[in-house]
């Protein structure tokens, strides 16, 4: 069995469901993970793109609280393509969702609409990074509902930690940031996806300066700051697909009408990823407004 493949059908009774809390699970969650039962792996290499050189230079010098710095956000947001928007029995008909697939397999795997995605997300592709993982989720929104547990504006793929160095400043998980902003190795780059207009991420499109801590234990205090800025942005058009990279400001957004979405995002890191069984299990939930 492939973990990375999901292969059922998608109604709107089987849309699996969980109250808002703007908490971010898929976005480092701050939730204590269950122990996960299975046979030990050796350890994920450490690639240049995700070492926490701000972190690692806390510990070496023993600096117990943290600073801050002035983050420079080039939103390289650009659409590269739109396809036919696709019909609602087209997309609950697709069958097949991917939780960190590499693309082959995705290809190999995919549906129909998911395949003329994929296959024209490779025309664009940088191919300068080891791995080319595939996310796809098919969700069924009622208004209002959210396709992650966040509506937080966020970067993708930051260099998220949880070890001792982390415990040592205070927090189970921090972000660093200045390491993914001042660090020597270019970020992920991204590639994506969504078929309607009822339910868009908004990206920002133009540069964004302000002031970050080095190391943040969540996007919440992040959020607050961007919202003030109020940057320029734009909904990603239907069935367009984007490019952005690790640097690129963006959040989900409620629906705004009832109706399937399909969103595929592919991925282009030097970080191998490991499926983890609980994020499998929550991928494709939407969350919907408590009191809805
Ligand atoms: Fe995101």
């Amino acid at each position: 069995m492939n973990d990375a493949i999901v292969r059922r059908p998608r109604s709107i009774a089987t849309q699996k469901i969980a109250a808002f809390t703007g908490e971010g699970a898929y976005h480092g969650s701050t939730k204590p993970r269950p122990p996960v039962e299975s046979a030990p792996l050796p350890p994920i290499a450490l690639v240049e793109e995700m070492r926490p050189t701000t972190l690692e230079a806390y510990a070496a010098a023993g600096t117990r609280s943290i600073g801050e710095f002035v983050a420079t956000f080039p939103n390289r947001y650009e659409v590269k393509a739109t396809l036919p928007v696709p019909t609602q029995d087209e997309i609950a008909e697709d069958g097949v969702t991917f939780c960190w697939c590499p693309i082959d397999t995705a290809i190999a795997e995919a549906g129909p609409l998911s395949r003329r995605v994929l296959l024209e997300m490779q025309n664009h592709l940088q191919r300068k990074k080891r791995f080319v993982y595939i996310d796809s989720k098919i969700q069924w929104f009622e208004p209002g509902d959210t396709p992650v547990d966040s509506r937080h504006w966020h970067v993708d793929g930051s260099i998220a930690v949880r070890d001792e160095r982390v415990g040592a400043l205070g927090h189970r998980l921090l972000h660093d940031m200045r390491a993914r902003l001042q660090g020597s190795a270019p970020p992920p780059t991204y590639l994506a996806y969504q078929s309607s207009t009822h339910c868009a991420t908004q990206f920002a499109t133009a540069k964004v300066s302000l002031p970050l801590p080095d190391l943040i234990p969540d996007f919440d205090d992040f959020d607050r700051r961007v919202r003030a800025l109020a940057p320029p942005c734009e909904s990603q058009p239907a069935a367009s697909i984007v490019a952005f990279d690790g640097l690129s400001l963006h959040r989900a957004v409620a629906a705004q009408a009832a109706g399937f979405r399909l969103w595929i995002r592919c991925s282009e890191s030097d970080h191998e990823v490991r499926l983890n069984p609980s994020l499998i299990d929550c991928y494709g939930t939407v969350f919907r407004p408590k009191g809805s």
